[in-house]
């Protein structure tokens, strides 16, 4: 019996030095200690010893026993955790704190030239300001002196809420607000998005984007509104802009203004996008009318101002060479991708 334990210790210390995975490790572990396992045999054969010699023979295959089961509890210990390094060393790291990556989206194309108008008029003093897109009759209308009744109103038809309320027709909706929020005198531009019913076509839309602008104070005139127009435009475009100034009807300036530019689609000489006229009105303006100042609380003995609308939407169109509105609100991710990279 001491002879069997002797070599069933010898086996066992030439084992562990050998194991290096877990699998051989239980195999180990099966091949003492299992069902039919050498020690649980040695175990059996106690029985046929007599009682002097059963009690140290029982105390040496206890002692190995426990010895194995330790040794069993920390090399599997150790093992795991080797294992679980070498799959860690195998996996690829993440730090969560780093940004994400931007190359997922783009810019839409109106948001890009808008972000580029901004930055212009702010460089040039102007403060930007946001609007609901939900307004009063007053707002889009009564406030910017056309009441009731008025025949210009027939050109802004829109979608109307039960409550009274529409989708505005055009940023000049938020003309007043800001003149009460800021008093004169005031720099302001107010890009927003508009709503008419149109029916829809290469150039018209029922949902596009303009950018408003107001300058007030003491002594503003024409040659003002010329001056911001032009240079604004020739920075957009980055080069000279053909540009000419009709006279235009609009109720909330006098006098009032159609600037157009040459169509940079077509050079001039005539396409579906500028009806084949060669000319583009790109930005309707005027001097604002002295009942639109005073519904603003604004002196309009003291002061005068002038205003523009600026269609964002056709000024995105001309910059990149789109030829049909509709290709903005589509969603396609195919054509309005591509415009990041022209900026
Ligand atoms: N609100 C006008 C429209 O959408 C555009 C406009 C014309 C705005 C003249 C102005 C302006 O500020 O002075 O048709």
């Amino acid at each position: 019996m001491n002879e069997k334990l002797q070599q069933l210790r010898e086996q066992f210390e030439q084992l562990s030095v050998q194991i290096s995975d877990s699998a051989a490790l239980e195999q180990m572990r099966i091949s003492f200690l299992g069902k039919n396992g050498s020690l649980t045999n040695l175990f059996k054969e106690l029985r046929t010893l007599s009682a002097e010699d059963k009690k140290t023979a029982a105390t040496g295959i206890n002692q190995l026993k426990k010895e194995l089961e330790q040794f069993i509890a920390d090399k599997s210990a150790e093992l795991a955790a080797a294992e679980q390094a070498a799959q860690l060393a195998n996996t690829e790291t993440y730090d969560f704190t780093l940004p994400s990556s931007l190359t997922g989206g783009s810019l839409h194309p109106i948001t890009l030239v808008q972000r580029e108008v901004e930055a212009i008029f702010a460089s040039m003093g102007f403060t930007i300001e946001d609007f609901r897109e939900i307004v009063d009759d007053y707002d889009n209308f009564e406030a910017v002196n056309i009441p009731p009744h008025h025949p210009a109103r027939d050109m802004q038809d829109t979608y109307f809420l039960d409550n009274g309320q529409l989708l505005k027709t055009h940023t000049s909706a938020a003309q007043n607000s800001i003149m009460r929020k800021y008093g004169a005198p005031l720099r302001a531009v107010f890009p927003g998005r508009c709503f008419r019913n149109e029916a829809i076509d290469a150039c018209h839309e029922n949902t596009f984007f303009q950018m408003e602008g107001m300058m007030i104070d003491e002594n503003i005139s024409i040659s003002n509104l010329i001056y911001f127009m032009k240079t604004m435009l020739s920075e957009v475009f980055k080069r000279d802009i053909q540009v000419r100034l009709r006279p235009g009807f609009f109720p909330f300036v006098e006098p009032g203004f159609e600037l157009d530019i040459s169509c940079l689609i077509c050079g001039g000489e005539g396409c579906p996008t500028c009806k084949h006229s060669g000319w583009l009105e790109l930005c309707p303006c005027g001097m604002i009318h002295p009942n639109v100042l005073e519904a603003g609380g604004i002196d309009s003995e003291k002061y005068t101002g002038f205003a523009f609308g600026l269609g964002l939407t056709r000024l995105a169109m001309m910059k990149y060479g789109i030829k049909d509105i509709r290709i903005l609100n589509s969603g396609s991710l195919k054509a309005l991708s591509q415009f990041t990279a022209k900026q």
